[in-house]
């Protein structure tokens, strides 16, 4: 049995000594407001033990992590049709660069991109009778939640200042992968990315991640080939041009968003969230990444 608990806890505390914790995410006026001294994680395991630290149970605006949240909803809706308008390959660029998208007719590298999640946003606004809604009662039905919300101030605010992403939506569109208005589709990628959760709804929701599909509550959602697949682009894709580096030093599929959080899961034994609004040159949160990092260190476990 790994002492979980007793290792977040240190890890939690050599965090909170670190001078240089990065730089808070400021080009959503909206997410600025976050104090960088926030630091949470928690921990499930496969047999829904739970472990928590710190700040692990304070609401955060989780942006790009939605993203795999989305891709799970569409792909359980359209099966394997996905990946014509997607690819699978890691991008290598940050997450909002658009030069691919052109050199590549308008098919984005793949689904954590900002256009690779416009697309998918585009899937859900087609299949869902009413998408905001639907996808909020999705996440609530996953973590058996119903507290979870979006935040209207934030999803308000990337809408005043989202210029890339109507220059993606608008690229999309005039190659024909996009099939909606892009105001309907960015009003639905605004509000997926403005979702609120904490770090243990956030590891609750990616249990279906960890355990073949199914949540905790036993509903299958997924099946195995589709969360092989997802884990597969999470480790490849989850972190835009620092996948190889979170690879390397943590060895665990995840997902990462400007809000700070980071999710990671080890297949049939935990998943992870951890929050520190910090983030690092390359958009991912600064501590998150090397505290993910020490637990895979301390408790030897990664996929790897
Ligand atoms: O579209 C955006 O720019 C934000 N809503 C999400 C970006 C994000 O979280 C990137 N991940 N680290």
């Amino acid at each position: 049995m790994i002492a979980y608990q007793s290792i977040i806890d240190d890890i939690a505390k050599t965090s909170r000594k670190v001078a240089n914790k990065g730089v808070v995410a400021s080009y959503i006026p909206e997410l600025a407001v976050n104090n960088i001294d926030k630091f949470g994680i928690h921990l499930v395991d496969a047999n829904n033990n739970n472990y928590s630290t710190g700040d692990a149970l304070d609401s955060f605006s989780i942006q790009s992590i939605s993203k795999v949240l989305t891709l799970a909803l569409s792909f359980s809706l359209v099966g394997d049709d996905l990946w014509k308008r997607i690819d699978v390959e890691p991008s290598g660029d940050p997450f909002n660069h658009l030069s691919l998208l052109e050199f590549e007719n308008g098919i984005p590298r793949n689904p954590f991109i900002n256009a690779g999640a416009i697309v998918i946003a585009d899937i859900l606004v087609s299949h869902l009778k009413n998408p905001k809604e639907d996808f909020l009662n999705f996440i609530q039905e996953l973590t058996n939640d119903t507290t979870i919300q979006y935040n209207e101030k934030v999803a308000l605010s990337e809408k005043n200042t989202g210029f890339r992403n109507y220059a993606a939506a608008n690229l999309l569109k005039s190659y024909g992968n996009l099939h909606n208005d892009v105001d309907t589709v960015l009003d639905f990628y605004f509000h997926q990315c403005s979702l609120e959760m904490n770090c243990k709804q956030l590891a609750n929701a990616f249990f279906i991640f960890m355990n073949h599909g199914k949540c905790q509550r036993g509903k299958s959602y997924l099946n195995i080939n589709q969360v092989k697949r997802i884990n597969a682009l999470m480790l490849t894709c989850g972190f835009y041009d620092e996948a190889g580096e979170f690879a390397f030093e943590v060895g665990l599929p995840g997902k990462s968003g400007v809000g700070g959080g980071i999710v990671a899961l080890l297949p049939n034994t935990y998943c992870v969230a951890t929050w520190s609004p910090g983030l690092n040159p390359k958009g991912n949160s600064k501590l998150g990444m090397a505290a993910l990092e020490e637990l895979t260190t301390k408790t030897k476990q990664s996929i790897f």
